[in-house]
């Protein structure tokens, strides 16, 4: 079968290709999740609980899908995860996905456990970028980047909060991609944040917040964003779907911090729906990864103009001319 050129694929042909390109070890890696998948199947079954409200008469034809974050103005509210093990895909991975999402405008989230620091992120990347650490790494490394980070002009910092417990793919803990060491779980502390806040001046990200009381704490301990992620569930099975833990995140927020939202986005669409719950933001991960597995950073730079035209399309068939007109009106919950 002859393939499709590329900007005819959607992202379900961009996993197709991947699936074919990338090292059998490597999609284990990526399509993997927690023991028995359940929340990894949930996740994106939350986005498939909310319809569109169609609305035609309108003279929308071109909507406006920038945002700021960060004070950053971003082409697309749709960022690249943080994931530690693109290199897994390619020794040209991590690279590629620098290069794509810069080409497409969209903001990186790099992490800690990558293989490149963040000096190699920025010289890979003209495009916007945020550090996220993991405490784990020990806190001398951790400031140690975070100050290379704003000293590079990343936007912000972070920490992932979530490894409580390490990742665990089916029933096994796969051993770290960046040292080869078996992974170990780390436990969490609103110090960490207060720490954080005291290494760098740029904006402190907390990522793998699943509900009302773990938000307060971060934010009463100084984050200035959230990401609401079940880390794509790929920690605890059994978990909420992100999108489910959305609500009770936010109003437990109350507008202080802008609040993000991974795990499960797989179209244009699932990011109308997010932003109409009240996400600022979201994150892709997976996707990302199919788009490098395919076709390097032109499959990444394809994954951005997919959810761009899918957005596009969605907020014209809804009735909204930019992302600050979408709100709940455009969903109906089909329960
Ligand atoms: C292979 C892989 C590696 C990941 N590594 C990290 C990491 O190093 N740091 C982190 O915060 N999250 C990590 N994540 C979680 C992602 O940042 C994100 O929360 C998740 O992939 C979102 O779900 P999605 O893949 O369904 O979009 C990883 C995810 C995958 C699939």
């Amino acid at each position: 079968m002859t393939e499709k050129p590329l900007e005819q694929m959607g992202l379900r042909d961009l996993r197709a290709v991947a699936r074919q390109r990338m090292p059998a070890e490597a999609w284990h890696h990526f399509n993997g999740a927690a023991e028995t998948r359940a929340t990894f199947h949930r996740n994106p079954r939350a986005f498939h609980k909310y319809l569109f409200r169609q609305r035609v008469y309108h003279d929308i034809t071109d909507p406006d899908i920038s945002i700021e974050l960060f004070g950053q103005k971003l082409p697309i509210p749709a960022a690249t995860a943080p994931v530690g093990s693109f290199s897994l895909i390619s020794e040209a991975a991590e690279r590629e996905v620098a290069e794509g999402a810069a080409r497409a405008g969209a903001m990186v989230f790099v992490s800690q456990a990558a293989k490149f620091d963040p000096r190699g992120w920025r010289e890979a990347s003209k495009g916007p970028l945020v550090f996220m650490a993991y405490m784990n790494r020990g806190k001398e490394e951790v400031s140690e980047y975070a100050k290379m980070s704003e000293d590079l002009g990343f936007a912000a910092v972070g920490i992932t909060m979530d490894t409580v417990r390490p990742v665990k793919i089916g029933d096994e803990v796969p051993l770290s991609t960046k040292d080869g060491k078996p992974r170990k779980g780390h436990s969490a502390s609103p110090k960490d944040i207060e720490w954080m806040k005291k290494q760098v001046s740029l904006p402190v990200v907390i990522k793998g917040i699943m509900g009302a009381d773990d938000a307060r704490t971060a934010v009463n301990a100084g984050a200035d964003a959230l990401v609401v992620s079940n880390h794509g569930g790929r920690i605890l099975d059994f978990n909420r779907a992100a999108l489910e833990a959305l609500p009770e995140v936010l109003d437990a927020v109350s507008g202080k911090v802008p609040v993000i939202l991974d795990s499960g986005v797989r179209s244009g669409g699932d990011i109308v729906k997010a932003l109409a719950l009240g996400a600022k933001a979201v994150l892709v991960g997976r996707p990302v990864a199919w788009g490098v597995g395919a076709f390097g950073a032109r499959g990444v730079e394809r994954v951005y103009a997919i959810l761009n035209e899918e957005m596009k399309r969605a907020m014209c068939m809804t009735g909204v001319a930019s992302v600050g007109e979408i709100n709940k009106t455009i969903l109906i919950l089909d329960d």
